[in-house]
């Protein structure tokens, strides 16, 4: 049985110029860091599900900092999507693809932005219904000319790319056409979280607005 997701990837991806993506390994630092992106006017969270508290991290979000709408990275499997929404994840991020991962988040009512970085991959996210996608790593797999390449023959993609991604290079990114935002992990430094600079996350999530097309 399929739930239809609140919310479409587009959605996720058009409501800032940047999503994100947070590594929590403390759950007390994911309401202070919630409610600063939001302060900042980032309201679309990735948390990723690599740290053993992460579930923990995206529960507290959800409950406590409406204002925010909290979705899962590194979705990998479907025991990932199933988890990420019990604990109050509206919308997934793979880093790559696969139609399994595709029905999990469906059957659990996420929004999902599959990661890809190939054309063939752009093919099977495509045949299963998604023309929003996470290009990932960005940097790592050719950067903006790799999205002009792939505008051609995928004129019908807009893309997330995430990976290497900061607030020097983003706007080179948000200035292609088949990019509607981009992620990445430059919001949230380690540095900021561990002293507790929650302003300076604030000031990162203004300097990032600024960046929008
Ligand atoms: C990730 O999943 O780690 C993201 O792609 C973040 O990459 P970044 O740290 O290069 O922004």
């Amino acid at each position: 049985m399929s739930t239809t997701p609140t919310l479409t990837a587009l959605q996720v991806m058009q409501d800032a110029p940047v999503i994100p993506v947070i590594v929590l390994n403390d759950v007390a630092h994911a309401v202070p860091i919630a409610r600063a992106l939001v302060a900042g006017g980032v309201r679309m969270l990735e948390v990723t599900l690599r740290t053993p508290q992460a579930l923990a991290c995206m529960e507290a979000i959800a409950k406590e900092v409406p204002e925010a709408v909290v979705g899962a990275g590194t979705v990998r499997t479907k025991a990932d999507a199933q988890a990420a929404a019990m604990a109050g994840a509206r919308f997934a991020v793979s880093p790559g693809y696969t139609s399994a991962v595709g029905q999990a988040c469906r059957d659990n009512g996420l929004a999902l932005l599959p990661g890809v970085a190939t054309g063939s991959e752009i093919m099977m996210a495509q045949q299963d219904g998604y023309t929003e996608l996470k290009f990932f790593p960005a940097m790592q797999a050719g950067g903006p000319a790799m999205l002009k390449a792939w505008s051609g023959p995928f004129f019908d993609v807009k893309f997330c790319p995430t990976g290497g991604v900061t607030l020097q290079n983003a706007s080179e990114f948000l200035a292609l056409p088949n990019v509607v935002c981009v992620g990445g992990s430059w919001l949230v430094p380690a540095d900021a979280m561990a002293r507790g600079e929650w302003s300076r996350i604030t000031q990162l999530a203004r300097d990032t607005l600024a960046l929008r097309k």
